[in-house]
Parts: C-alpha cells; structure tokens; sequence
C-alpha cells in the first residue's frame, strides 16, 4: 500500500502566472483550478459531473480486500475507513472494502454488467452513467462484510442482514463518513437505498449533524 497519486499537494508549489502559489490557480481558457486540494464536501450526483481538476489533485492509496480485488480509496477516507473498521471489530462486525475511487471506463464496465445481470430499471437506480458517479471522487466506499466466516458480497445478500448494517450505520459519523443513498429519500438521491454505500466528508462533527437530521448531502447542500 501507498501513497499512488504524485501529487503532494502539502508540498506542490505552482507557477501561474509570475505568482507561486500553494492552493490554485487559473488560466485564461480554462477557469477550472489547475492545482487545488479537493473539496471534501463536492456533489457528484447524476446532475453534476466530477469536477475537471479532481484528478489531478486527488490522493489515493490501493488496497487488496478478502476477495483479491485491488481497491482504491482517496487516502483520508481510506485512513477514516480503517479506523471505522477497528469500531466495528470490536463489536463483531468485520467490514470489508468491495469499491472505492472508480475510473470513468471501470464505471462503464460495471454499468454494462448491471444491465446483463439485473436489466435496465435496476442498474438505473442503482449504478451512476460514467462520468457521474460519487465513486470517481475516491470518497465514496462500498462496504461488504463477513459474517460467521462467510463473506457477504452480492447486493442481494447484503441487503438480508438490516441490523448488521444498523450497527455499521450507527458508526458513520464518529469517523467522518455519512450514509449516501437513504431509506425514503430517492426521490432526492435518484437511487434506490444502498446500505452499502458510505461517503467520506472530512468533518465528524457536520456528519453528525447530517446523520442526527436524516437528510441527504443534496439537502445539506440545498442543490
Ligand atoms: N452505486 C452508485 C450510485 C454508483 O454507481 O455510483
Ligand atoms: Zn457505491
């Protein structure tokens, strides 16, 4: 495991124009930030797209879960995520990584298999167009988990065990994260409630304030 991404952004000094700066700057064609940390708290739904300059400022750190599938994760959310799954093993839940940080072609990929094995009114309001998923952001993780030595992989198993998620759910915002896809909200997500799918917002105390309130990051962000 590593630091994959170059850019250290803590350390990158940009020359723009005749001016050095550490956080962004801007050209004349494009306004989009050629250097600029990540906005922690961005909206990526299936009405705003990954911002341009993500990739390049995005930190990662890969991974090899129980299954044998490498991982990407943004490295605070991966760091976040350990912590959570310390949590968690102590109340005898053993939580694994299934996805994180998603490539717009691996996107399409899953997209593709979706509609093979579930047809298309399923993968619609289960998987994101490429381009548009909170997973090309690297702060969106899917979680899987074992239970009694058996790995619980496939959406339609996981979505058997309600009050293991309930146990996982209730630690979310100790560790930074909020649950993405609510129970009664896909009016406002566009997706079917995904228990599975946990985002990672850099601020404990907000999650917690999103989580105690039930609402959506579309709701806290008022788009
Ligand atoms: N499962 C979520 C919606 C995605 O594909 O990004
Ligand atoms: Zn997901």
């Amino acid at each position: 495991m590593g630091i994959t991404k170059k850019t250290m952004l803590a350390v990158i000094l940009t020359i723009c124009g005749n001016s050095l700066i550490t956080t962004s700057c801007t050209t004349a064609e494009n306004d989009n930030p050629v250097v600029q940390e990540i906005d922690y708290l961005v909206l990526v739904n299936k009405t705003h797209k990954l911002p341009a300059y993500w990739e390049g400022a995005l930190q990662t750190v890969t991974i090899t879960n129980t299954v044998g599938d490498k991982v990407e994760a943004e490295y605070k959310a991966y760091a976040a995520y350990l912590k959570l799954k310390e949590a968690l093993a102590k109340e005898g839940v053993d939580i694994e990584l299934d996805s994180g940080r998603r490539s717009v072609a691996e996107q399409q990929d899953i997209w593709d298999r979706y509609i093979i094995k579930y047809g298309e009114e399923y993968t619609v309001k289960t998987v994101a167009v490429p381009g548009y998923s909170e997973h090309h952001t690297g702060l969106a993780l899917d979680l899987y988990f074992i239970l009694d030595g058996q790995t619980m992989y496939y959406n339609e198993d996981l979505v058997k065990y309600p009050e293991v998620w309930a146990k996982i759910h209730a630690k979310l915002a100790d560790y930074g994260f909020i649950l993405r896809y609510l129970e009664g909200k896909e009016d406002i997500t566009g997706y079917a409630y995904e228990p599975w799918h946990i985002r990672y917002i850099d601020d404990v105390a907000l999650a917690k304030d999103i989580t105690a309130r039930g609402i959506t990051l579309e709701e806290y962000l008022q788009r």
